[in-house]
């Protein structure tokens, strides 16, 4: 039976073949298998039913039925398979959050035991429960040495929300009511609810629901390869933190409450920052006090090759937006991780005033037991190391590609990597949009086994950071014939 093929209903999980190459049609008009158990409805059924039903994110009709979507169904490690049987790479660990592999029973357990034990506590002020207690503990041990207390939400915009609320709330508690601007950078992205849209400075993000929120300023990206300055690396008010230190100053110090950052920029085209990036925000950000926010949503949680990215370059944040990887994405969380001295001010509150910010999910009891669980994989298994190492060997495969015309830059940190793609590198000439070379280049992968994601003519991958050598390689490969294919033909 091929790949594609409908006879796979029952089939015990089959290990991942790297032979193998899905040339079959991209749906057809078989039961669709999951795991072992049959579902009583065919492929094509059910595309039509998500077609009239289901709201994506990033909807678009059209572009979904295109790309005739895949309907994954079950996981182990690294591979993916879809509801016809095809096993693909999980290239960027469906979303970035995936950290620990598919297929992880501890943690369906964890969730289990956690949900026939207590449906749900509140954990509003005068509750808590036993998991949000434990993980607050943990977070605060595993970050950065001068975060002490945690809040918890159910993803990333929410925590970026809660770091910007806090933020204007800690200023006004220490007496500087107009320090509540935000900055942040063009390229990044931090969500898309109003507060965290307005901060994402992917611009393509913005037309349909404006007015942004009034207070929120972009300054330029460490993004060397396309500085907005045309400097070079060494040689950049960017890079030495100038042109925040400008903005800064433009704004008025007294009116700006905090910078966020991730600490290598993710969706926006995997963009690691030059060494002495991070150091010299921490400096500006000191100097005028304004908080810095560390957006680890991608990078936290071992993706870098450290637990949290800013180790990188020894720089400590006053506030961590987490989500993603604190549960391997098994189950939603996220939240932020504060400094002492941010919860200090909390805890300096008049007993009679609250600080009115809250989430009914805010540490969930079983989100939470998920959460433990996961670190506890992560650290057991050397899972931040193996990050590390792997991504190491992604990088110098990725290096082998700089051969191929279309390869423009090849940069990452850890298992976090991104291929950019150009016309004429020489010049850095972009393909012209229409061409859509990154998206035919995804499309040609798929079509190979691996998944991967791009932006624009940059091509992104982050998978599971259990991938095994061999499948590192794979990836290359396939990425390799995939590029060849789409700028050669
Ligand atoms: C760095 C970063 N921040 C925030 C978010 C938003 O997270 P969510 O989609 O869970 O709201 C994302 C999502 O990809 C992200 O990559």
């Amino acid at each position: 039976m091929p790949p594609g093929g409908h006879g796979l209903v029952g089939r015990e999980w089959a290990p991942y073949n790297d032979q193998a190459k899905f040339a079959g049609p991209p749906h057809g008009s078989g039961p669709a298998p999951q795991g072992n158990t049959v579902i009583d409805i065919s492929v094509d059924e059910l595309i039509a039913l998500d077609q009239a039903h289901l709201i994506h994110p990033l909807h678009n009709p059209v572009g979904h039925a295109q790309a005739g979507p895949v309907i994954l169904v079950s996981g182990q490690g690294a591979i993916v398979r879809d509801a016809h049987g095809r096993e693909y790479i999980d290239g960027l660990s469906q979303l970035w959050n995936v950290n620990v592999g598919h297929g992880r029973r501890e943690l369906a357990e964890a969730a289990a035991q956690q949900m026939s034990q207590l449906a749900f506590a509140s954990n509003y002020t005068g509750q808590a429960n036993i998991p949000a207690i434990r993980l607050a503990e943990k977070l605060v041990q595993i970050s950065y040495p001068n975060l002490q207390a945690v809040f918890f939400t159910s993803g990333g915009a929410e925590s970026n929300e809660s770091a910007f609320k806090l933020a204007r709330s800690y200023w006004r508690l220490r007496g500087h009511p107009n320090k509540v601007k935000i900055i942040s950078r063009r390229w990044a992205y931090h969500g898309v609810t109003l507060g965290a849209m307005s901060a994402t400075g992917m611009s393509a993000y913005w037309p349909q629901f404006e007015p942004r929120v009034p207070g929120f300023i972009q300054v330029a990206p460490p993004y060397c390869y396309r500085c907005e300055l045309g400097r070079t690396p060494g040689n950049c008010p960017i890079d030495t933190a100038e042109d925040l230190e400008q903005t800064i100053l433009r704004e008025g110090p007294e009116t700006v409450a905090a910078f966020i950052a991730e600490p290598v920029m993710g969706a926006g085209g995997v963009i690691p920052p030059p060494p002495e990036y991070f150091p010299r925000v921490r400096e500006v950000c000191n100097r005028y006090q304004v908080l810095l926010i560390a957006d680890e949503v991608i990078t936290g949680f071992g993706r870098t090759g450290r637990m949290f990215a800013l180790h990188h370059w020894n720089v400590q944040p006053d506030i961590v937006s987490f989500a993603k990887g604190v549960t391997s994405a098994y189950i939603q969380l996220g939240g932020i991780i504060i400094s002492r001295e941010l919860a200090e001010a909390l805890r300096s509150l008049p007993p009679d005033q609250p600080w009115m910010h809250a989430y009914t999910y805010s540490g969930h009891a079983t989100a939470c037991a998920v959460g433990l669980k996961n670190i506890e994989i992560i650290e057991r298994e050397g899972l931040v190391e193996r990050a590390a190492e792997m991504g190491a060997r992604l990088l110098a495969g990725l290096r082998t590609l700089e051969s191929l015309p279309a390869v423009g830059e090849v940069r990452g940190l850890g298992l976090m990597c991104g291929v950019e793609l150009v016309r004429d590198r020489a010049t850095r000439e972009a393909y012209p949009t229409a061409s859509q070379i990154g998206a035919r280049v995804i499309a040609a992968a798929r079509q190979r086994g691996v998944l991967f994601r791009n932006r624009g003519d940059v091509i992104m991958m982050a998978p599971p950071l259990v991938i095994t050598a061999e499948q590192i390689d794979r990836m290359v490969n396939v990425l390799g014939e995939a590029i060849r294919e789409v700028t050669t033909t």
